[in-house]
């Protein structure tokens, strides 16, 4: 493999094409992980410069080479029952929600859901608090821009070191054990898989098709790579999507400079809205 470099107005043409495409704003620091980790890409598809990758790209209708450069440059990570200090703030809050209710139904949107870990968890933390869990019309909407991770959701298998670490009797209740040829798997149980509603949907650019609104909305780690300007662009579409008292959970290291006048901050980076 030969080292391809980044020209300066390469770099420039896709900062631009992905701020617009994704909402992603890639600093001048960006350049030298771009070209380190997209020069193998370059190698496997025959081309001998960034310029030509750029065409490649953007001329890629299908959107998969867009899925392949964000997740060059940025990352899918997540884990089942993430943030813990946000679900022991649920557990508490999951009573006055419930109580609330005229319906048994419950809408939540985990918005940049990865490889589906977090709609997962929203499950088995309901199906645990709720002693009649099957009684209630539940459904989650799973979005994410990347196809990749999505059909890994879809499949909802997961490691054996991943799933070992939660409550061996919850293990027990939502997943079935797999024994493949060398190494054990977990398979989300259809009794929870059938209450995701998984979505492809870019957070920047696809409309706001929504008619209803969520009790809460999960958008954690995801906003991290967006600039000022789309992330209160996207709260304030959230915020609209949100009854008042209804939770936005961001990531632990993302906090709001914006929208205060109708986003409470109630818990670990947990905002309400007023
Ligand atoms: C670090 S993961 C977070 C997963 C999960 N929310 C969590 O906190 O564990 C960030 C996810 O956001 C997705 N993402 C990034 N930009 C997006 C966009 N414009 N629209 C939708 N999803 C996006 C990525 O594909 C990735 O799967």
């Amino acid at each position: 493999m030969f080292e391809i470099e980044l020209k300066p107005k390469e770099f420039a043409l896709f900062r631009t094409y992905i701020y617009e495409k994704v909402g992603i704003s890639l600093s001048e620091q960006k350049s030298t992980l771009i070209k380190g980790r997209l020069n193998k890409r370059l190698n496997q598809l025959g081309l001998g410069s960034f310029g030509e990758y750029y065409n490649y790209l953007i001329s890629d209708t299908s959107g998969d080479e867009l899925t392949f450069f964000v997740s060059a440059i940025s990352t899918n990570v997540t884990s089942f029952f993430r943030e813990s200090a946000q679900w022991k703030w649920l557990e508490s809050y999951l009573p006055e929600m419930i109580a609330s209710k005229k319906e048994k139904k419950i809408r939540i949107w985990s918005a940049g859901c990865s490889s589906g870990e977090e709609p997962y968890t929203i499950l088995m933390f309901l199906q645990h608090h709720l002693s009649d869990f099957e009684s209630w019309d539940i459904k989650i909407l799973a979005t994410d821009i990347s196809s990749k991770v999505l059909s890994h959701a879809i499949a909802g298998q997961y490691d054996a070191k991943q799933v070992e670490q939660l409550p061996r009797e919850m293990v027990a209740r939502s997943f079935e054990r797999l024994h493949g040829s060398d190494q054990v798997k977990y398979k989300v149980r259809p009794v929870l898989k059938e209450k995701v509603l998984f979505r492809l949907y870019n957070l920047i650019t696809d409309p706001f098709f929504f008619k209803n609104k969520f009790d809460m909305i999960f958008c954690r780690n995801v906003m991290i790579y967006f600039d000022d300007a789309n992330r209160q662009e996207l709260v304030g579409r959230f915020t609209q999507l949100l009854p008042k008292g209804s939770p936005l959970l961001l990531g632990s290291s993302e906090s709001l400079t914006a929208h205060k006048d109708i986003l409470k901050l109630v818990g670990s980076s947990i905002y309400k809205k007023i």
